[in-house]
């Protein structure tokens, strides 16, 4: 075992039980897997029903009432969550809805120490029931804005469908008002849009980069390489999400024929060695310096909660996150769809701690990881990353 992962020899005092909550909850972080949708608590989805007159248990929102929906949360994998996750987005239809949405994600995130969140959202999810991208993000940004004011750092990341047609790179451009066509929905079309949107939208608020999401097999990642690289010569950022129920060789081609920078989960690339050594590995390839700005591992974003939840571990301590931490790769802590999995940052550190008792000195890495896997500007990195490691310090 190498220096620094001793467990219990160096658990501070402050783990007890008592204070590490309120330890946890203000320790400086970030947030690099979460989807905006999967951020729907269940109150606010009968709010924003009603407000849209949406009848439920209507095919628009399947469940009758709070008991109902809460009782479909217990999932048998990814396939079944995500049935609840896309049926339940059936009430988002206005940019008000999706302010409400945002705002009450940003108010966690202010409460949770958060410094920078990069925040997922599904935007064919929305197209193809015909609400228009700028209403989405229109709305996003609007309900992040406190957050915002109040210092957190906050990109947009789009994802694409993975189950959903890819279209053609010719795909009408879709003009985003009296957006209907559930055709202009395909993932060409919607990089489209994004491009379009970002070409008129505020510096600030536009999405910075894009991501693969959903019904993971048997979507192979290269189903999406042409649409990756035009989103990489845009120069917008790439993540995908890999390896969570489909197999090593998932995360293999995300990296190789979509160029992320990035993996979200890729839990399963511990059933690879040579995968293994190779996300641990400083990559000096042109898609990942232009992401992070100089060579540098490939992280894995990993959510233990999620994982748990959705049964890719079947039980909660044979996660492999510390395995991964202590074979070199870049893992840090993030929450997925906190609404649905039992918890937003603060319960998936803590699930951390109680499931896997990391060392102190691990703990401080896994925060600390969250920052070098952002594509934060580097300044910014050595500033937070210096505002972790005061907060360790000055922690008994
Ligand atoms: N969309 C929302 N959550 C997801 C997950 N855990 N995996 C794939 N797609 C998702
Ligand atoms: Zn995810």
């Amino acid at each position: 075992m190498s220096p620094g992962h001793s467990p219990a020899a160096t658990r501070p005092r402050l783990l007890d039980p008592d204070r590490l909550d309120a330890w946890l909850r203000r320790m400086p972080k970030t947030a690099l897997h979460v989807h905006l949708e999967g951020t729907l608590e269940p109150e606010l989805a009968f709010t924003l029903a009603e407000r849209n007159a949406i009848e439920p248990g209507s095919p628009a929102f399947p469940y009758a009432d709070l008991a109902a929906l809460r009782a479909a949360y217990r999932f048998a994998d990814l396939g079944a969550f995500l049935d609840v996750y896309y049926a339940a987005c059936g009430v988002l239809r206005t940019a008000d809805d999706f302010h409400d949405l945002a705002r009450a994600y940003g108010d966690r995130v202010r409460a949770e120490g958060i410094r920078r969140a990069e925040l997922f959202f599904d935007p064919q999810t929305h197209t193809r029931r015909g609400v228009g991208l700028s209403t989405v993000v229109r709305g996003l940004w609007s309900g992040l804005a406190d957050a915002r004011a109040h210092g957190v750092d906050v990109a947009l990341i789009a994802c694409f469908l993975r189950d959903a047609p890819v279209g053609h790179a010719d795909d009408p451009a879709a003009a985003d008002a009296g957006f209907t066509d559930p055709a202009q929905a395909t993932a060409w079309a919607t990089l489209r849009q994004v491009l379009e949107y970002n070409q008129r939208a505020p510096a600030d608020e536009s999405i910075l980069g894009v991501g693969l999401d959903s019904y993971e097999t048997p979507y192979p990642p290269e189903l999406f390489a042409a649409v990756f690289a035009r989103a990489r010569a845009a120069g917008l950022r790439c993540t995908a999400h890999a390896g969570e129920e489909g197999p090593p060789a998932y995360i293999r081609a995300a990296i190789d024929t979509l160029g992320v920078s990035r993996i979200d989960h890729g839990v399963r690339c511990t059933e690879d060695a040579a995968l293994l050594e190779r996300l641990a590995a400083v990559h000096d390839t042109p898609t990942v310096v232009a992401d992070f700005g100089e060579p540098h591992a490939i992280p894995l974003t990993v959510c233990p909660r999620s994982n748990y939840a959705l049964k890719v571990f079947p039980d909660p301590a044979r996660s492999n996150l510390l395995t991964l931490l202590r074979a070199g790769v870049q893992v840090c802590v993030n929450s997925d769809d906190p609404a649905y999995f039992g918890g937003y940052a603060l319960e998936n550190y803590r699930a951390v701690v109680d499931w896997l008792d990391p060392s102190f000195e691990e703990l401080r890495q896994l925060a600390r990881n969250g920052v070098h896997a952002s594509w934060m500007p580097p300044a910014a990195k050595t500033t937070l990353l210096a505002e972790i490691d005061a907060w360790f310090a000055a922690s008994p």
